[in-house]
């Protein structure tokens, strides 16, 4: 039985910026398919989810969502509802003994499957795919951005991640890291630009393992970066996520050469403890990560420099969370993600160390390291105070009207009277003000 035309699905985004770029190649699989996209949960045949495994709480979110499409389907027994995603691939068909009302479940590598699985769906069987594929990378497929500002748009370059940190359970969400081709990554920066975009974002979970190789050539990272600066000069590039242990010079030499190429650098360390990095499998020092800052310093004395922690990770002691605090000082990161320690099942911290901190001390960690980021984020803004910096406008201030919001090259919102700029403006806006989130200021 081939699917009904005139099927309306709705489609909700967890987790990283990977799974909103997933959504939008989703939403093309289906629109191409000649399903309709709906943005009002209220008027679909189908809700997907789109779910996120990275800490538990994450997954209990989802939980409650789940709950309230259930609701609408006891309302409307004509509703399917699937689950898409990093906890569908972690959990797969154990999903259904838990929410037997789920009536689809696919993992990251089986979007270009979805048509099929809803034809068995509509036919009134539990489909599920959750089959990693290594060579999947969505070619030929152009995502619609339909949930974007219109201004900034996420290019994914890399799938899946070989790292294996022994916290993390991407590996297995995510499956064997893959490089997209260098072309198919310029048709779709092409086809933003031509939409009006302004910014592209190219992402990965470690964008510095991109390498596509085939018989005439290799291009590494610094080499597609490069390649995208070019050929876009007018537009905003940012990348995000750069690891440590891979992180280059050539990187920072590519950056410094193109003043399109933003400077922001996101270098999670996880923590400042050499004893916990080694348990983490991290595969870097303290000493490392610190030398990599002093690096980019060096080349781009105006960069900033934002990172991701882990409070509280198994055997780490009140002298591991001082190292991290300290390293914290030390480095005046001027943006930080924090997060307390989750055991993910299956992981290798899970079958071999103890999650052995007790939850008010992982609180308590997690505390101090969030007031000590607020601290050095206030420090970091309060030094651009007078200073002008050049702002992509993205859209109007949640707090007022007559304001607007954009980003400075270092990734820092501003929000600023609108004056006679338009979104999608550049426009260079003078610091008067500042919190630890936000600076304040004007157009000059
Ligand atoms: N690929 C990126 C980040 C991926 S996940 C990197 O390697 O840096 C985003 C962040 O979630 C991680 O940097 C880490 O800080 C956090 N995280 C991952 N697994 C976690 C876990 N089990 N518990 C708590 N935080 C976790
Ligand atoms: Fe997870 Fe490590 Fe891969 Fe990041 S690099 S996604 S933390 S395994
Ligand atoms: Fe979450 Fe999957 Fe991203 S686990 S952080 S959605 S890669």
């Amino acid at each position: 039985m081939a699917i009904s035309k005139t099927k309306k699905f709705y489609i909700e985004t967890y987790g990283c910026q990977m799974n909103v770029a997933d959504s939008e190649v989703i939403a093309t699989v289906l629109t191409d398919n000649q399903l309709q996209q709906t943005k009002a949960i209220e008027s679909a045949d189908i809700i997907l989810i789109n779910t996120c495994a990275i800490r538990d709480h994450a997954e209990q979110r989802i939980y409650g969502r789940l709950d309230y499409f259930n609701s609408l389907k006891k309302k409307n027994p004509n509703i399917k509802i699937g689950i898409v995603g990093c906890m569908a691939e972690r959990l797969k068909d154990k999903l259904l003994d838990k929410k037997p009302f789920i009536d689809l479940i696919a993992g990251p590598d089986a979007y270009r499957h979805l048509p099929a699985m809803f034809s068995s769906m509509e036919a009134g069987q539990k489909v599920v795919n959750v089959l990693l594929q290594k060579e999947e990378t969505y070619e030929g497929i152009l995502p619609t951005r339909y949930d974007s500002n219109g201004i900034s748009a996420f290019i994914s370059i890399t799938r899946g991640c070989d790292n294996m940190c022994a916290y993390c359970v991407v590996p297995f969400t995510r499956g064997r890291e893959r490089s997209r081709l260098p072309e198919d990554i310029l048709k779709e920066i092409d086809a933003v630009k031509n939409s009006g975009f302004k910014e592209v974002t190219l992402i990965g979970q470690n964008v510095d393992k991109y390498r596509f190789t085939d018989e005439n050539r290799t291009v590494d990272f610094p080499a597609l970066l490069e390649m995208v600066a070019t050929h876009i000069p007018d537009m905003r590039v940012r990348f995000s996520t750069s690891y440590p242990q891979d992180f280059s010079e050539k990187v920072v030499q590519v950056m410094k050469k193109y003043p399109n190429i933003c400077r922001y650098i996101h270098l999670p360390v996880q923590s400042g403890s050499n004893k916990i990095l080694d348990l983490m499998k991290r595969g870097y020092t303290r000493e490392w990560y610190l030398d990599r800052i002093a690096m980019i310093r060096k080349y781009l004395p105006d960069c900033a420099i934002s990172t991701d922690i882990i409070a509280g990770f198994c055997d780490e002691t009140e002298a591991d969370h001082h190292d991290t605090l300290e390293l914290m000082k030390q480095v005046k990161f001027d943006f930080a993600y924090m997060f307390k320690y989750s055991e993910r099942p299956g992981t290798f911290a899970a079958k071999r160390y103890q999650d052995n901190v007790p939850e008010a001390i992982k609180k308590k960690r997690l505390n101090e390291i969030i007031e000590l980021q607020t601290r050095l984020s206030l420090e970091s803004n309060e030094k651009d105070i007078g200073k002008t910096f050049e702002v992509l406008v993205e859209g109007i201030s949640k707090k007022s009207a007559d304001k607007y919001f954009g980003r400075n090259s270092q990734n820092k919102v501003i929000v600023f009277p609108k004056g006679s700029a338009q979104i999608g403006d550049f426009v260079p806006v003078k610091v008067t003000n500042v919190s630890s989130a936000t600076l304040i200021g004007e157009v000059v």
